[in-house]
């Protein structure tokens, strides 16, 4: 498919200036500030409820921030039209009924749905794309199973094929590994880091703070206002996490043989 978004490698991926969210009255984000250039991998971090997932919404143009302004390339996420498929998402609950026998390659297909509006079929265009999305993830050999049939880092690979299948030049991932085991993360992540060198821009909501830590270029540790952010080697001490879990964590860095992890540890009784 030609590349009819025609988007500057100037401009950013993303640039949040003040924003501000509530929702049903209550602040959930506050002040965040964040430039995200394109072709920088991105992982957002901070504990439950701490506004990640509304962070991505806001970027998606699904929440309005009652103050301050986004630009997705440029453009107010509201407002994208055809750029809308520059960006792709992979959300933290999925909304497909298993109890009905989809197959995978239909499951990608949905990704389409957007681009081909309420009354254009798929046509053999639509489904070469969505071919070539499943070879990219490594699971074409799937393309006629049932999704119920897969295991859960198969699933996870469907649902990255899907926010793939638009061609984007911005992923949004949201806890992507929640739900596999260590060998199928890992395998996840360097499919990640492959996208990733081959241009895609990539944000990834995750709480493998240590793991990720090793090949993301930039985190932003958020706990309703983005406490800190940059490179995860100057970002990541103990003062930073300490604002972003609100209790003591202890961030051991990586050691050679060792697998760097975080420790949160509630604060101790004063004695
Ligand atoms: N639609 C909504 N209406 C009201 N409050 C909401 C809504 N969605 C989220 N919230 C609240 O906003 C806060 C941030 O939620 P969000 O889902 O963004 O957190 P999160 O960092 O993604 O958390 P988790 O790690 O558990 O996924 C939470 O307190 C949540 O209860
Ligand atoms: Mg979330």
């Amino acid at each position: 498919m030609p590349d009819d978004l025609a988007i500057s490698p100037e401009v950013p991926a993303v640039v949040l200036q003040d924003v501000e969210v509530r929702l049903q009255g209550r602040v959930v984000l506050q002040d965040v500030n964040l430039r995200i250039e394109q072709g920088s991998f991105w992982a957002l971090l901070g504990p439950n409820g701490a506004g990640k997932t509304t962070l991505l919404r806001v970027i998606l143009g699904l929440v309005r921030p009652s103050r301050g302004t986004v630009r997705v390339f440029g453009r107010a996420p509201e407002a994208l039209g055809p750029w809308r498929r520059a960006v792709g998402y992979v959300p933290q609950f999925h909304q497909v009924d298993l109890r009905f026998p989809v197959r995978v390659k239909d499951v990608v297909m949905m990704g389409r749905y957007g681009v081909l509006g309420l009354f254009r079929r798929p046509g053999p265009d639509d489904w070469r794309l969505v071919r070539q999305a499943l070879e990219r993830v490594g699971i074409a050999h799937l393309a006629d199973r049932p999704l119920r049939s897969l295991s859960g880092g198969e699933r996870q690979r469907v649902f990255l094929a899907r926010a793939l299948v638009t061609q984007p030049r911005l992923l949004l991932l949201d806890e992507p590994t929640a739900a596999v085991d260590v060998a199928a993360s890992q395998s996840l992540y360097d499919l990640l880091r492959q996208l990733h060198r081959d241009g895609l821009t990539v944000v990834m909501v995750s709480h493998d703070v240590g793991v990720v830590a090793q090949f993301v270029d930039s985190v932003a540790c958020l706990n309703r206002r983005l406490v800190a952010h940059g490179r995860p080697d100057v970002v990541l001490t103990g003062e930073t996490l300490d604002a972003m879990y609100g209790c003591q964590a202890v961030f051991f860095h990586h050691m050679p043989g060792a697998t760097p992890h975080l420790v949160v540890r509630p604060d101790e009784e004063e004695a």
